[in-house]
């Protein structure tokens, strides 16, 4: 039976961050993936160029049961670090918007560069390794693989969430945790399109493809980015970072002209021509079909001069505080992450070992640490590998 001194199941992000650092510190080490090719994950991310991480994280830009759990993995290993490395291998980068760095070639560089950096430290990489059984033994753990059989003295658990199942997420590690006695918060989709019922479908619908720069609000939270009208419902950077906060029976407030008053827009607009339509006016801002929508449902056919007080409320309402309530989310197939996962409670901030386990460790995002979008669950897989990788 081979030995080892850290296996890790899961070859993404953060498994293999946590294998370089382990690796650099001389442990003996074995990272394993059911998968063909490591780093999937950000193969397809960023839109195939990889949001790496965002110049602006901080721990206020994750959701977990523990909003301090993440403060110590992420002032240890920063996004600092993480750009000096991407620096040293020579990739190119930008900043796309608020603060998110993408590659300007392709995610492939930043898996091209984990993998020879695994290579270089020694640690080895076993792609298309199933695990069928993990036990635990006085020395450490045991594995039985479809490759063999292999034992550690550490376990790392990096095999993400169930976002994607067609790539093969599984799951597998919330029941790893569970079976060593963790516990797991509920876990759903995040980072996800917002889908409607059928009625309110049949009018956003034919909106689909317009997109506005809008304010998104559910509860306390706000975002402000993109939305997308798709033919499932609503989608873009806004709608994905607020169905991170949004639960089942919560309605959705949105902006899409934010911080403009609608209602002087069109009080301006009739002072200089009284019989120009609401939708005219409205389609300076908005997109055409968008502005045309809007007006229908404020049910306002007469032009600008006929406007009383009210109406131009109820348009500025319909445009900058439009309340709707979604009927779910397109689930995991689209999810971008998981929220929820293993308690933090369970875990050791600064090594992300089990406290009741020794020697098995949880990282990345199986862990109930969720980022925004933006390249901050980059982020944290790197953050939460590196320090692992000092422990193991
Ligand atoms: P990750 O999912 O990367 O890796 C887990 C690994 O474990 C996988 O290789 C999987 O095959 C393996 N595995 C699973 N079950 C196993 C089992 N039973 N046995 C063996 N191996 C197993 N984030 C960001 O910051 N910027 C971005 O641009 C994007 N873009 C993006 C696009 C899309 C389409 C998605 C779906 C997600 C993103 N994300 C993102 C989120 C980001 O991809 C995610 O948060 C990280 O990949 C999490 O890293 P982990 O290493 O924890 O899991």
């Amino acid at each position: 039976m081979q030995s080892y001194d850290v296996v890790v199941i899961g070859a993404g992000a953060a498994g293999m961050m946590c294998a370089i650092e382990a690796g650099k510190r001389g442990r003996s080490v074995l990272v394993l993936d059911h998968a063909a090719k490591p780093g999937e994950k950000i193969r397809i991310s960023g839109g195939g160029r990889c949001n790496f991480t965002n110049i602006h994280t901080s721990p206020k830009n994750f959701l977990s049961g523990n909003p301090h759990f993440c403060i110590s993995a992420l002032s240890r290993y920063t996004q600092r670090d993480f750009i000096a490395l991407v620096e040293r291998h020579g990739i190119a980068y930008h900043e796309k918007t608020l603060g998110q760095l993408f590659c300007d070639g392709s995610a492939r560089q930043i898996i091209d560069m984990l993998v020879s950096e695994i290579q270089d430290r020694g640690a080895e990489l076993a792609v298309s390794t199933e695990v069928r059984d993990v036990s635990r033994t006085a020395e450490g753990f045991t594995l039985s693989l479809s490759s063999g059989t292999v034992a550690c003295q550490s376990l790392v658990v990096a095999c993400g969430g169930k976002s994607i199942p067609k790539m093969g997420a599984t799951g597998f590690g919330y029941e790893l945790a569970t079976q060593f006695g963790l516990a797991v918060v509920e876990t759903r989709p995040a980072l996800v399109p917002l889908t409607f019922d059928a009625r309110t479908l049949e009018r956003l619908a034919p909106l689909a493809g317009n997109a506005v720069d809008a304010e998104v609000g559910c509860g306390k939270t706000r975002f402000s980015e993109a939305m997308l009208f798709t033919h499932r419902g609503l989608s873009g950077p806004s709608i994905l970072q607020i169905s991170s906060y949004w639960r089942e029976g919560d309605e959705i407030r949105i902006a899409m002209l934010p911080g403009m008053d609608v209602a002087e827009l069109l009080r301006a607009a009739r002072r200089v021509n009284g019989r120009q339509a609401v939708q005219t006016v409205l389609a300076n801002h908005l997109p055409k079909r968008l502005a045309q929508a809007v007006a229908e449902r404020t049910g306002i056919d007469g032009n600008l001069a006929d406007l009383t007080d009210v109406q131009m409320k109820n348009v500025d309402a319909a445009v900058n505080d439009w309340r709707i309530k979604p009927a779910g989310s397109e689930g995991y197939r689209t999810a971008e992450v998981t929220l929820g996962g293993v308690d933090t409670n369970g875990l050791d901030q600064k090594t992300m070992q089990a406290k009741s386990v020794p020697g098995l460790f949880f990282i990345g995002e199986v862990v109930d640490v969720t980022g925004w979008l933006g390249g901050y669950n980059f982020q944290w897989a790197w953050s939460s590998g590196w320090v692992a990788g000092q422990a193991v």
